[in-house]
């Protein structure tokens, strides 16, 4: 039940692209958007998520347009009409090229597998270059990649530009607020759950990610916070403070991760190999090794996990209501403009929206169903 709420709304993510995706949308999604300064180690987290290489990496402004990062929780051989699932993780537990149980698809690219992490990286780079120009310009129509793996849980993240200051090469001298604006219009949105990532070696007060989500989230009701790096803290200092609240209180707290370095990508460091150093650090650590269980990237993700569901569940009535809205209006629209704009965006958009609306309602009853028995 819980997966197929989350999957549901994937759709619906997808019905809503061609419209311009997240920012424009008639319906505001319950998504988990992700906010911070440039370096500030948004790209790491993600990957530390997903357990896998695959974001654009290197120095400047490299996630230009927002990537709607759908993972979806599939265990092998759950679907029959799908291959035989072979596992073929390899020593190192990172999976070899051909491993059939892990995929990214893009929305873009109806069908197409990308088994190979490598070329999702590369097709990100291209439309992302496609949609953008060559002056590193930024975009705010989404990319939306779907990775099915065991080794995720069900989970909605949308990456967005970083926060920077100076403009490079021929970008726009307005880039810094461009960006600021695209990141306001995904995260004013009430049903948006802003991860704040923010550096743990510089000031929190200071962190332009925090200041912004506290501009549209004042009372930290929908920000949880990440604090990266905090293996780069000088020693004899800690986190400790921000975790118990006592610095800037978000209501779902913070999590502490720790994220591979520069040389450790260039070492070639496996995140696995970082995953578990990440869980020695926290056991170690005199400031963390009483409440290890609450610091690291698998803690995270699991919380993540819980919050979008609840959020999923408390937004369903509002979201439906706005989605029958949405229905009669497209409805309306098409008819004015007749049956010969069949491919038009409008158009597409409806025919997702209402085959989306079917699951939907199946979901919802099953909900309700599942509800009811809870109070008997
Ligand atoms: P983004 O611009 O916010 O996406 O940041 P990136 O994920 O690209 O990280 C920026 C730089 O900081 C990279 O060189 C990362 O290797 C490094 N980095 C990120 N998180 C950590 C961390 O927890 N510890 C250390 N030592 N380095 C990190
Ligand atoms: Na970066
Ligand atoms: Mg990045």
């Amino acid at each position: 039940m819980d997966e197929h709420l989350i999957a549901t709304i994937n759709k619906l993510q997808d019905a809503l692209a061609p419209l311009g995706g997240g920012s424009s949308s008639p319906v505001d999604l319950p998504q988990i958007t992700v906010v911070g300064s440039q370096s500030s180690g948004k790209s790491s987290v993600l990957e530390n998520i997903v357990g896998r290489d695959f974001l654009p990496r290197g120095t400047g402004i490299v996630t230009r347009r927002p990537l709607v990062l759908q993972l979806v929780n599939r265990r092998p051989g759950i679907n029959k009409n799908d291959d035989l699932q072979v596992n073929k993780v390899n020593d190192k537990g990172e999976a070899s090229e051909n491993n059939l149980e892990e995929w990214g698809e893009f929305l873009h690219l109806p069908g197409k597998r990308f088994y190979n992490f490598e070329e999702i990286r590369d097709e990100i780079v291209r439309d992302t270059n496609a949609k953008t120009g060559e002056n590193l310009g930024i975009s705010p129509v989404p990319i939306n990649l779907r990775i099915y793996s065991p080794h995720v849980l069900t989970l909605t993240l949308v990456d967005l530009p970083g926060l920077t200051k100076v403009p490079v090469g021929d970008q726009p001298k307005d880039i810094e607020k461009q960006i600021r604006d695209m990141i306001l219009k995904y995260i004013s949105k009430p049903n948006a759950i802003i991860l704040s990532v923010n550096p743990s070696n510089s000031d929190l007060a200071n962190s332009d990610g925090l200041k912004l989500a506290r501009e549209v989230d004042p009372e930290g009701a929908r920000t949880i916070g990440v604090l990266t790096k905090v293996d780069l803290m000088d020693e004899g200092t800690d986190v400790v403070d921000i975790l118990a609240g006592r610095v800037i209180p978000l209501r779902f707290g913070y999590i502490p991760v720790i994220n591979r370095g520069q040389r450790d990508i260039e070492s070639k460091k496996t995140i696995r190999d970082a995953l578990r150093d990440e869980a020695n650090f926290f056991e170690n650590h005199p400031a963390y090794k009483a409440k290890p269980q609450f610091c690291g990237t698998p803690y995270l993700a699991k919380k993540l996990n819980t919050i979008l569901l609840h959020h999923i569940k408390s937004t369903l009535p509002d979201i439906k209501m706005r989605i029958e809205v949405s229905l009669k209006k497209y409805q309306q629209e098409l008819n004015i403009l007749g049956p010969q704009l069949e491919e038009s965006p409008t158009s597409l958009a409806l025919n997702m929206i209402t085959n989306f609306s079917k699951d939907y309602n199946e979901i919802l009853n099953g909900e309700a169903k599942e509800l009811s028995s809870h109070e008997l």
